[in-house]
């Protein structure tokens, strides 16, 4: 039994609705809502034009997380890593571009049923991987957790990874950390 990450795809739209109508995941990421079914389909549909740009212009990496077993591939959830360039639309670019130069940053939501198994930190390993093929002048891989995320700080602490600052978020302040990818 191990994990790979894998291309979204449509195949994947219940799973992924499961997940992101789960407000107990999606509280934890972005603007703290659930996706709407036509939402689920938009990501879907960027994933796949994503997935066709080259890496000098893309900023965006979605993946599939899948617990591979010898009969079957289980959805345990999504994983992405965005370039900092991504964030500049949003405000929070003005509190990030000088900590999180040279970094890319990762947002992962789990099911639940597959979260506290410890399945993150080789979830960051596949994804260090994919930075160093994708994006090999990124040096670090970053992490914006909202203040109230009280599991991810404690999973930040177990992994050591370390803490680099604080920075306002669309909701609340984010608590920055980052890790060395190479
Ligand atoms: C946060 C998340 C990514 C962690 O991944 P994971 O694979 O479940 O993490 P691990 O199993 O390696 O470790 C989780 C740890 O948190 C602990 N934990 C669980 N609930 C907790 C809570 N409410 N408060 C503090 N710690 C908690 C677990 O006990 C475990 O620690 P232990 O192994 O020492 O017992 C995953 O749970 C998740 O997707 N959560 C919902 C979405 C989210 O928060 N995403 C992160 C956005 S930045």
């Amino acid at each position: 039994m191990h994990i790979e990450l894998e291309p979204v795809s449509s195949n994947d739209k219940h799973m992924l609705y499961k997940l992101t109508s789960n407000i107990d995941v999606m509280k934890w990421v972005y603007d703290s809502k659930i996706w709407t079914r036509a939402k689920v389909m938009k990501f879907i549909k960027d994933c796949k034009s994503n997935d066709s740009l080259p890496d000098n212009v893309r900023d965006v990496y979605s993946y599939r997380i899948s617990l591979i077993t010898p009969h079957k591939r289980f959805f345990c959830g999504i994983v992405e890593f965005k370039t900092l360039d991504y964030y500049k639309k949003y405000k929070i670019y003005d509190y990030i571009k000088t900590k999180l130069r040279d970094t890319c940053i990762l947002t992962v939501y789990i099911l639940p049923e597959y979260q506290n198994k410890g399945l993150l930190p080789y979830i960051i390993e596949l994804i260090k991987e994919n930075i160093k093929k994708h994006k090999p002048a990124a040096k670090y891989l970053g992490f914006l957790v909202m203040q109230s995320n009280t599991r991810m700080q404690y999973t930040m602490a177990k992994y050591k990874i370390k803490h680099i600052g604080q920075a306002q978020g669309y909701i609340e302040i984010n608590q920055m950390y980052r890790i060395p990818v190479h």
